[in-house]
């Protein structure tokens, strides 16, 4: 699994660490930037790592900004982005099983970067349910006009 990973100033740090992190594991990481702790504008960089994801270069996306609410706004505005902003281990858990999060969205200065490595490993091992949340999903896709991927069984 290949995974984007983008910060601005406030997530360098994070970033920096997660990048360690994950190629320590074997995981193959794409640095989309910022590449210095120097103020820069969290839109472009999540917007960088969001098409990347949708363009397929990448299975999936980490982004970290300070609180993970502004890049997970920008992320969202990319047709065929889910992107979730977590604060712990169910939000993180449940993005993947009910929502099929495909960019994962933290804050560096609301989580710290121990919180931000353990929850990145979380979501990455957790597998998405399917069944009446691939409905729901393939609805939210509907939304931006990316190709749905949810199937139309009925709620149990
Ligand atoms: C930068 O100061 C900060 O506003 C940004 O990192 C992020 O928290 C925005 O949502």
């Amino acid at each position: 699994m290949k995974i984007a990973i983008a910060s601005d100033h406030a997530g360098f740090e994070v970033k920096q660490a997660l990048c360690k992190h994950l190629r320590a594991a074997g995981r193959e990481v794409v640095d989309h930037g910022c590449h210095e702790a120097v103020s820069c504008d969290y839109p472009d960089l999540a917007a960088t790592a969001a098409r990347s994801v949708a363009a397929g270069n990448e299975d999936v996306g980490i982004l970290v900004c300070g609180t993970g609410i502004g890049v997970s706004m920008a992320a969202n505005k990319v047709p065929g982005i889910r992107a979730a902003v977590v604060h712990d281990a169910l939000t993180t858990e449940m993005s993947r099983r009910h929502n099929d999060a495909n960019v994962l969205c933290m804050g560096a200065r609301a989580l710290g970067e121990a919180k931000c490595l353990e929850l990145a490993d979380l979501w990455l091992e957790t597998a998405f349910e399917g069944g009446r949340h691939a409905r729901r999903v393939g609805k939210i896709d509907a939304l931006d006009g990316a190709p749905a991927t949810g199937d139309s069984s009925p709620s149990p």
